[in-house]
């Protein structure tokens, strides 16, 4: 018997303020690396922001790593350095933010979706063979939620074609796969700093390659692709000149203090994060018509999104429950509207809805539940009991 009628069907809110699916976390720590970087030399891009990327790139294992201004412009950069353009197709999924598929879009090449795996909520590599074409260059898998895609066998794919792949780890920093860090595998990987991801900078991004040209092409074009020291100039100094169109995707030194400083609160952000999916899991496992997201598979994920899917068994749809929560002051939240119900990808490349099955089953129960390191013991329970209480709500109806 629920002690507690739903708000959505005449009851009292479990909370007075919005809980929200994901939050940054500050503390004095980072405001005082702030304040210090303030004060500093510089606050454009200056010696704290290459101190950053030191950092990101030896956490991760790899040899470079370039700081953008987002996740979305560390795609378009990573895009554009993997060569792709005009004529070129770049298989990707449907079920992400759109930014993923704009490593393809900003470089005039098409992206082609192909379907997911149903179980991990990335790219099927049985799906992404489907689609290679004699026009496929490159492959921009997305590690959902946090959770790896299928590492081993997209790479496979990439080899048996010829593929470049950009990972689009926006949702996975601070995990590993096999021991190794996620973003440590070729060719690319892009991470984003935005306030609800694992870090933040504010704003900001990362790409991270062992590849020097790749990296260097990078470099390049965040800051004007400019030539600072031309050959033939040595004694002009100010001769500095663009050789193409690079863009101005500078980061700050403040920015890079905030990441510094976040990176030394990583292993906590993880724990936290651990902790309240532990929790969840627990908690919801049992629950009829909720299946809680899937286990690790020979990885160790920094969650990003706690992604339930709520099926027909729960008693209301996926609308129901999403309105159910706002009413309680839970912001659930879905992640995402999947890319081909786009109308710019309908409109530019043809998409339609329902053509890939997977993705729309998923999609059609997906609900991420809040998760991040600023959440109390009470704002856990409030979600658990919200859900649960809802549960038992449609099961006497
Ligand atoms: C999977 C994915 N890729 C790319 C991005 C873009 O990152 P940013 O917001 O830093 O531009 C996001 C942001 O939400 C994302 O979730």
């Amino acid at each position: 018997m629920t002690d507690r009628i739903p708000v959505l069907y005449g009851g009292k809110p479990i909370r007075d303020e919005v809980l929200g699916y994901g939050s940054q976390s500050i503390t004095d720590h980072e405001r005082q690396a702030v304040i210090e970087a303030l004060e500093g030399d510089y606050i454009t891009r200056g010696p704290t922001v290459e101190e950053f990327e030191e950092r990101v790139a030896e956490l991760v294992g790899v040899e470079h790593a370039i700081a953008t201004t987002s996740g979305t412009t560390a795609l378009h950069l990573a895009g554009d350095a993997a060569g792709f353009g005009p004529s070129d197709e770049v298989i990707t999924t449907p079920l992400t933010f759109a930014s993923t598929a704009h490593a393809a879009t900003y470089n005039d090449a098409t992206p082609v979706f192909a379907d997911i795996d149903p179980h991990r909520r990335t790219l099927d590599p049985d799906a992404v063979r489907e689609q290679v074409t004699d026009d496929t260059v490159g492959l921009v898998p997305m590690h959902y939620a946090g959770h790896p895609a299928d590492i081993e066998e997209l790479l496979e794919v990439a080899d048996e074609h010829d593929l470049t792949v950009i990972w689009d780890a926006c949702h996975a920093f601070g995990g590993s796969w096999r021991g190794e860090a996620i973003g440590a595998q070729r060719d690319m990987a892009v991470f984003s700093f935005h306030p609800v991801k694992n870090v933040t900078t504010g704003e900001g991004g990362m790409v991270v390659t062992d590849d020097d040209e790749l990296a260097e092409r990078c470099r390049r074009l965040r800051s004007f692709d400019m030539e600072y020291s031309p050959d033939g100039h040595d004694d002009e100094p100010w001769f500095q000149v663009t050789e193409g169109v690079g863009y101005n995707y500078n980061v700050t030194d403040l920015q890079a203090a905030l990441g510094l400083a976040q990176l030394d609160r990583l292993e906590d952000f993880k724990q936290r994060r651990d902790e309240i999916i532990a929790q969840y899991d627990e908690a919801l496992a049992g629950i009829d018509g909720i299946r809680t997201p899937p286990e690790p598979l020979e990885s160790d994920p920094m969650y990003h999104l706690y992604a339930i899917e709520v099926c027909e068994a729960f008693g209301c749809d996926r609308k129901e429950f999403v309105n159910a929560m706002h009413a309680e002051n839970i912001g659930v939240q879905v992640h995402y509207v999947p890319l081909h119900y786009h109308p710019h990808f309908q409109e530019e490349f043809g998409y339609e809805p329902g053509q890939f099955p997977e993705t729309d089953r998923v999609y059609d129960g997906l609900v991420s539940l809040p998760l991040h390191a600023e959440m109390t013991e009470e704002d856990v329970s409030d979600v658990i009991d919200s859900v649960n209480n809802l549960g038992i709500y449609h099961s006497q109806r």
